[in-house]
């Protein structure tokens, strides 16, 4: 068959088969970063292009190469949002946010665009988890950012990542490693890209972070930023270090690493792995003291970070991570007959209303078909009903497990079945060796 259309090159579907996986791992990270007092944010997935131009800053491949910007039929030039942290700073100054008790933190699970050449782990619409702390200037505030993202790492179980810190400094300091970079680099005009040249006047520092085989070359052998703190940097960056220390987070310092957005200030790290190829930058982040005052709003402090869900999802399977077993469906009800069918839908209600997944017959299938679909889908139980049922008033439950069956009556099916459940989870467990404790721990819900 001929499809109008696939999918959009650089985009992916997550289907129904693979989607608990996806939400095993938002929920870690909202569950982490709730425990870190942050609070969800939404925004809009399109801004002003002039907020990323600003933002994320005029001489990044981001801004310069990779957004996807349009007019709309009003004549506005808007773009869907490459990254979250421009956005999540225009509602934090739209909503007066910095009257609220500060530090206000926030996280966010958005859809990002970039157009950048598709390959494992990048894509032009991919996902971001990502938090900002608002108004803490401190190194507790960056050590604190970093500790998260650690802990969300720790929690999915994810081995061999390798946190790398660096400082890239304030204005004031960046001064003078500027005129070195501009020193340095004009040794190399010729050889530069024609972007890199550009740069070279406007911000130096951009070329450190080109994709080009040629310039990345010629920015090994580039003078180092932290040969160039001023000493309140310097001082920061110590602090960072110690508190990172004291929690016990393994980190290296790597003065290579820039970051590809503008608004940096002091720190910035990633957190790296070499286990999914080129592009192996799962988490990166740092801090924007810059910003803030840049999209029009009084000096304020802030750091904060954003994890690629689709390059971690590609760790997680390389590691062959454990997700927690997708919902099943509790019960099929087959159906013959209307009013086996009413009955059906009836019982389906209530046993919904008391949080199990109950399914039943929507398609018109022979009992066969349906009995043969409950297997399909993975039913664990199911009871057929039929006129003989309704008449006589009871039925027979089957485990689609131990294939053991229960016969009890129609008119209170809901609580039999309830403690059946029960009965045949402690049974497994028995002989599984697990006691009282764990039973009603896992139970929790079904009582
Ligand atoms: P970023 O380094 O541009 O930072 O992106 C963060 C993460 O998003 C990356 O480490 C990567 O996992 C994922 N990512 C980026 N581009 C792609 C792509 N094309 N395909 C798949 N995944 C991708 C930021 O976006 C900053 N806003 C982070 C931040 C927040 N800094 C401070 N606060």
């Amino acid at each position: 068959m001929a499809y109008i259309t696939g999918s959009v090159k650089g985009t992916q579907d997550t289907l129904p088969a693979e989607s608990f996986k996806i939400q095993y791992i938002e929920s870690a990270m909202r569950e982490t970063a709730e425990n870190f007092g942050y609070r969800e944010m939404r925004t809009p997935v399109f801004e002003h292009t002039e907020l990323f131009q600003r933002g994320v800053g005029e001489t990044t491949d981001v801004v310069q190469k990779e957004m996807y910007t349009f007019e709309d039929k009003g004549g506005r030039s808007v773009t869907l949002r490459p990254e979250g942290t421009a956005g999540a700073v225009r509602a934090f100054l739209e909503h007066g946010l910095f009257n609220e008790a500060l530090p206000e933190k926030i996280y966010y699970l958005t859809s990002c665009y970039r157009y950048e050449k598709p390959q494992a782990g990048r894509l032009r619409e991919f996902h971001q988890f990502g938090i900002e702390c608002f108004g803490a200037g401190t190194p507790a505030a960056d050590a604190e950012v970093i500790s998260l993202a650690h802990e969300i790492f720790n929690y999915l179980g994810i081995k061999n990542l390798s946190l790398e810190i660096n400082s890239i400094g304030c204005p004031e300091c960046r001064k003078e490693y500027h005129r070195a970079l501009k020193e340095y680099f004009e040794g190399y005009k010729e050889e530069l890209c024609q972007t890199c040249n550009s740069r070279l006047e406007r911000n130096p520092m951009r070329i450190l972070d080109c994709k080009s085989p040629v310039c990345s070359k010629i920015a090994e052998g580039a003078p180092v930023i932290l040969d160039y703190l001023c000493e309140d940097c310097r001082a920061h960056f110590e602090g960072v270090k110690k508190l990172l220390d004291a929690m016990e987070i393994e980190y290296s310092v790597n003065s290579r690493i820039v970051r590809g957005l503008d608004y940096y200030t002091r720190t910035v790290f990633e957190f790296v792995s070499s286990e999914i190829g080129a592009q192996g930058t799962v988490c990166g982040g740092g801090r924007y003291d810059g910003l803030i005052e840049e999209m029009g709003g009084s000096p304020l402090p802030a750091c904060g970070f954003a994890l690629g869900l689709e390059r971690l999802l590609l760790l997680m399977e390389k590691q062959q991570s454990e997700f927690p077993e997708p919902k099943k469906c509790d019960l099929y009800i087959a159906s013959m007959g209307e009013n086996a069918l009413c009955r059906a839908a009836a019982l389906a209600k209530e046993l919904r209303s008391e949080g199990l997944c109950v399914q039943f017959d929507t398609v018109g299938r022979s009992l066969k078909a349906q009995m043969k679909y409950a297997d399909k889908i993975g039913a664990l139980y199911t009871v057929a009903l039929g006129d003989d049922e309704i008449e006589s008033g009871n039925i027979t439950l089957k485990n689609m497990n131990s294939k053991s069956r229960h016969e009890m009556s129609l008119s209170d099916f809901a609580d039999n079945f309830q403690s059946i459940i029960i009965k045949d989870a402690m049974s497994d467990f028995e002989s599984l060796g697990l006691d009282d404790i764990d039973l009603q721990s896992i139970l929790g819900g079904a009582e």
